[in-house]
């Protein structure tokens, strides 16, 4: 019993000589969802507690971000939150994409998939409230109607 514990404790303090890249990619001015499409204070500064620490280039890295695996386990997600969906860089976006990332978002969110569980209970901000729910989602609604109004898309159906 002694040894395995021996073995894991070795095991962790070998894990800290790998830490992860902090550095987030290089600012993209005039790129920024919240920014080009003028969001109201209030609901940016939820879709900025909730989202942006995965889903954009301005994440901030906790205290524990120096502790591994933890840090393996949180950049995985920035990485993966990134790919899948990056607000800082969203004008990039094809405006087809652009609206079926706002429908998506509006249904990761009403099925309680976003922001994910593991990152509420570190960010209590990030804990929605029903109505704070509501009006991230409205905002992200109106904002794809209007994407799809602007480049005659049809609308899309939930699977
Ligand atoms: C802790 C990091 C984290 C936070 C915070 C977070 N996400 Fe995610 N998100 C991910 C990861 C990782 C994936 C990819 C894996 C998956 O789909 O579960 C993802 C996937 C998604 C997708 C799917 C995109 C696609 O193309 O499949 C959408 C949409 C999304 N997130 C929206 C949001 C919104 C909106 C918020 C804020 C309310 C949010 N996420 C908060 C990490 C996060």
């Amino acid at each position: 019993m002694k040894k395995v514990l021996v073995i894991l404790l070795v095991a962790v303090v070998f894990m800290q000589f790998f830490p992860i890249d902090k550095n987030n990619p290089a600012p993209t001015p005039g790129m920024d969802f919240l920014t080009i499409k003028n969001t109201p204070e209030s609901t940016a500064k939820l879709i900025r507690n909730g989202c942006y620490d995965c889903h954009s280039n301005e994440s901030k890295y906790p205290w524990y971000s120096n502790v591994q695996p933890i840090a393996w386990f949180l950049k995985d997600h920035i990485d993966e939150g990134r790919k899948k969906l990056n607000f800082s860089t969203f004008a990039t976006y094809e405006p087809k994409r652009q609206a079926h990332k706002l429908f998506e978002a509006v249904e990761m969110i009403d099925k309680g998939e976003m922001p994910l569980d593991s990152y509420i209970l570190a960010h209590p901000e990030a804990r929605f409230t029903e109505a704070q729910k509501q009006e991230i989602t409205q905002y992200f609604k109106s904002t794809e109607k209007e994407i799809r109004l602007m480049n005659d898309l049809p609308a899309e159906i939930s699977k």
